[in-house]
């Protein structure tokens, strides 16, 4: 039997603060998306920043801020990252240490907006107000694990997008939450003009896969330039969203052994 290939290296964003804080922040923050998944998000804000599209982010379930502190490096100057939670779970101390840790991790106060609020009763209007009426170019879902809930999200997310805006899903194709996934078909069944970008595979079954969506038209923009920035990872077989394929990205590229 041959030894198993080299699983394939953390892929990088290709903006220092990020890197830097990825390398050595990120695992010390509490919170469960994966480090994979943080850098290519980020490494799609680049792409967007050196593409011209600019703009606030947003992220529902914020926490104590450790996929958001990555976000918000990845902003170029004069751009905000708005975090949404109820910020009341485990304990209500979880809003100091979110402050904490943005603190501690460089990002400034006038590059971040606190919003304590439940996200499944926010308007696009109230939203565009944080934002100073921008629409945003990324937007992190990861509240509430329910279908119900995610659809509503969803719809929020989707009524203040750019038009090259992305939307990245967490806890996709996840054993604990297997109706997520009947939401986000009925999304895409619902807004033919949107497809999943990508797919980034888990690290584990805490730090789960997610998902990238984006509007058609800049499907192929993206798909491009990833193959490019995140060549080392991409699983060669890609995703089929029948009829639509997107890339999937990984630590584990390697394929079932059948000779
Ligand atoms: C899994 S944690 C998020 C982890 C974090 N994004 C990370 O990467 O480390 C889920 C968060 O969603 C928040 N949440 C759940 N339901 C919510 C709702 N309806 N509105 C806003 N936030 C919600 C919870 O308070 C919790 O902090």
């Amino acid at each position: 039997m041959s030894p198993p290939m080299p699983l394939a290296p953390y892929p990088v964003s290709g903006l220092p603060d990020v890197d830097r804080y990825l390398e050595d922040g990120y695992a010390g923050v509490v919170g469960m998306s994966s480090r994979l998944a943080a850098a290519i998000t980020c490494g799609l804000l680049r792409i967007q920043t050196e593409a011209g599209v600019t703009g606030p982010i947003a992220e529902i379930g914020t926490f104590e801020g450790r996929f958001f502190i990555a976000l918000a490096h990845a902003l170029a100057p004069g751009e905000k990252a708005l975090g949404i939670d109820l910020f009341d779970w485990p304990n209500p101390q979880v809003l100091d240490r979110f402050h904490a840790n943005c603190a501690r991790h460089g990002v400034a106060e006038d590059k971040r907006i606190t919003w304590k609020a439940d996200s499944r009763a926010l308007t696009s209007h109230e939203l565009l107000a944080k934002t100073g009426g921008k629409r945003l170019r990324l937007f992190h879902i990861d509240g509430e694990h329910s279908r119900h809930a995610l659809t509503r999200d969803l719809a929020l997310a989707t009524s203040v997008l750019a038009p090259e805006g992305l939307i990245v899903l967490d806890d996709m194709l996840h054993p604990g939450y297997p109706t997520l996934m009947v939401a986000v078909q009925q999304y895409l069944d619902a807004h033919p003009d949107m497809c999943v970008l990508c797919v980034i595979d888990r690290e584990t079954i805490v730090a789960a896969t997610k998902f990238v969506l984006c509007r058609r038209d800049w499907f192929k923009r993206y798909e491009e330039r990833m193959l490019v920035d995140f060549k080392a990872n991409v699983w060669p077989l890609g995703a089929d969203f029948e009829p639509h394929w997107c890339l999937v990205l990984g630590l584990d590229t390697r394929l079932a052994a059948i000779t």
